[in-house]
């Protein structure tokens, strides 16, 4: 411009405008300067910052630029494989391939200083509160009774592996027993499980252990944590979290991790539809609906939609009814043949409903229609603008049940199949009077467990645990070990609590949630330096990878050549 050269210059911090003219050139000229300078060349570049005459006020450092006397090289670049700006052309693969490139992006570098400035406030709270940071060893033993582990092999021992933990809890406990009554440790956790968007197999975890403390305790010093990072971090103050039973949760909302950011509670109606003849609902164990405010215009081909959306295998309703409670006050259903208006007046004094409303219902067995309402209840949630990424719901689950009934998790060994399991783990306390029911009714067994959901997400979670040896022994029992099973896993735990263990409980903070909740976003990966894709590969060093013979054979694994299988 005018003999003038203009150059965006990228740091950590952001853009700089250098301003080259020839007068002020040291050395160079202009023209040489532009020739042998490329885009994501490393330059170093000395002058003076001076006040830029068109400011650019959507940039942090708009106001001012740089007039240089010395500009040099200090390394060049070839093309890059996409452009390195906030809008960037480069699609998900390659920029996980290039991932070194993509985090030179803005927006990637902003959610690791997000990540940061959360590690640092974590640390803060917890050192303030006397919490110790202890690390625990990495190489572990494998205890198949939560997610798959992830396993090392031993080239010293043959035919022993050492697993990843999947977190540190025993070692927190042996922690507590050891007498560090307060515990925490920001570390990576491993598990070898289906992947989706909130999850990674390797990810990190804020993981905390406390002695001498009951439930109370636990989500009173932990609340305070959330406080403080909202504060510190997004000044945000948050009010008191509500707490919600695991009962009421699922009759409500359908979900252990109910998005309060909005209402649209579950509504049963057993009692209002049964009996007209209309065999859905006569046969249905279930029949409940939602009302979602002022949708009573949806079009058929809304409707047509949200019916689709639900009978996708994912879901797995069968059909939806709805009802539109008409601006004018006249109802209509898309089962008149069965119910009139008179009944559809009952339907719509159940759900409170006004005019303008569209009442929308699934029937069913019990469990699979509560589970696709509440995939409905968020379709509609989202459709009405109603989850917003600023606004945060808090709240604390409590009273999950110890043990779950498991006909056939993918992400549990098949060993585990027509086995109670733990909802938790198989460390968490059942509540003092609901022991005796582990002889009688297992599955009816209350925990002293707790999660924390912040809009919809399940942010963390923990347990007050047991800590004497009979109890343990006994929930290994229920678990299906025997007593050789039990002692061979965890007898290091069950010995130690012979030792004095003080009464203990915890929780852990899946560290990279929270983190893609404060940047608002879905996906934790941007909040990963680096991150697996979604079939857990890294691209970028293409891992996991074969390793040569010599070293299969230190380690004592055969591998079948031609089939490529370990
Ligand atoms: P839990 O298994 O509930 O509890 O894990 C705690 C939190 O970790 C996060 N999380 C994950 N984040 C990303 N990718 C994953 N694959 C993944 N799996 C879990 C979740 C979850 O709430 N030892 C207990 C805690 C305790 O009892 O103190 C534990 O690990 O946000």
């Amino acid at each position: 411009m005018g003999g003038l050269t203009f150059i965006d210059l990228r740091d950590r911090y952001g853009i700089t405008q250098l301003k080259i003219s020839p007068e002020n050139l040291d050395e160079q000229t202009p023209q040489e300067v532009i020739t042998y300078t490329k885009r994501e060349y490393v330059v170093q570049v000395s002058g003076s910052v001076i006040e830029r005459q068109s400011k650019n006020s959507n940039l942090p450092t708009g106001e001012i630029e740089i007039e240089v006397y010395n500009f040099g090289h200090l390394n060049t670049s070839i093309t890059p494989p996409f452009t390195i700006e906030d809008e960037t052309d480069g699609g998900d693969e390659l920029r996980m391939k290039y991932r070194y490139l993509d985090l030179r992006r803005n927006i990637v570098r902003k959610n690791l200083e997000l990540r940061h400035r959360l590690a640092i406030e974590t640390r803060n709270y917890l050192d303030k509160l006397n919490f110790l940071e202890v690390e625990t060893p990495v190489l572990i033993k494998s205890t198949p009774e939560g997610a798959r582990d992830f396993v090392v092999p031993s080239r010293v021992h043959e035919g022993e592996f050492y697993a990843l933990p999947q977190s540190p809890q025993t070692f927190k406990q042996l922690l507590m027993v050891s007498g560090f009554d307060r515990y925490y440790q920001i570390v990576k956790c491993f598990r070898d499980e289906d992947l989706r968007a909130d999850r990674q197999p390797e990810f990190t975890q804020i993981d905390c252990e406390m002695s001498f403390v009951e439930q109370e305790d636990i989500l009173q010093t932990f609340e305070g944590l959330t406080r403080h990072l909202f504060k510190t971090v997004k000044g945000i103050d948050i009010p008191t979290l509500p707490r919600m039973t695991y009962a009421d949760a699922m009759k409500y909302y359908g979900n252990d991790k109910p998005d309060t950011r909005f209402e649209m509670k579950f509504v049963e109606l057993n009692g209002v539809v049964k009996g007209k003849n209309f065999k859905v609902f006569d046969d249905a164990g279930l029949v409940v609906g939602i009302c979602a405010k002022g949708a009573a215009e949806y079009t058929r081909k809304q409707l047509d939609e949200l019916t689709e959306f639900v009978k996708r295998p994912q879901i797995g309703a069968t059909g939806l009814v709805y009802a539109r409670f008409n601006a004018d006050g006249t109802l209509k259903s898309s089962v008149d043949k069965f119910y009139n208006e008179e009944e559809l007046k009952k339907w719509a004094a159940t759900f409170n409903a006004q005019p303008g409303d569209l009442m929308l219902v699934l029937a069913g067995e019990e469990n699979k229609t509560r589970k696709a309402l509440s995939e409905l209840r968020l379709e509609m949630g989202s459709r009405l603008g109603l989850r917003d990424k600023n606004k945060f719901s808090c709240l604390w689950v409590i009273d999950f049940p110890l043990l779950e009934w498991n006909e056939g998790d993918t992400n549990l060994l098949e060993s585990l199949r027509g086995r109670w399991v733990a909802k938790h783990h198989p460390f968490t306390s059942p509540k003092a009077e609901d022991v005796a029911l582990l002889n009688t009714n297992p599955g009816t067994v209350r925990a002293n467990a707790y999660d924390i959901v912040i809009n919809g997400v399940e942010i963390g979670g923990g347990s007050i645990r047991i800590h004497n040896k009979e109890l343990q022994a006994k929930m290994f029992e229920v678990l299906g070990f025997t007593k050789e099973e039990a002692q061979n896993q965890f007898g290091f735990l069950m010995n130690a609590f012979e030792f004095g263990a003080p009464p203990h409980g915890g929780i852990a903070f899946g560290f990279d949630r929270l983190c893609s909740m404060f940047g608002g976003a879905d996906s934790i990966r941007d909040f990963i330096a680096f991150p697996k894709n979604n079939s857990a590969r890294d691209v970028m060093i293409d891992s996991p990878s074969e390793i040569s013979e010599e070293q299969l054979n230190e380690l004592h694994i055969l591998v079948k050549k031609e089939e490529k299988k370990i």
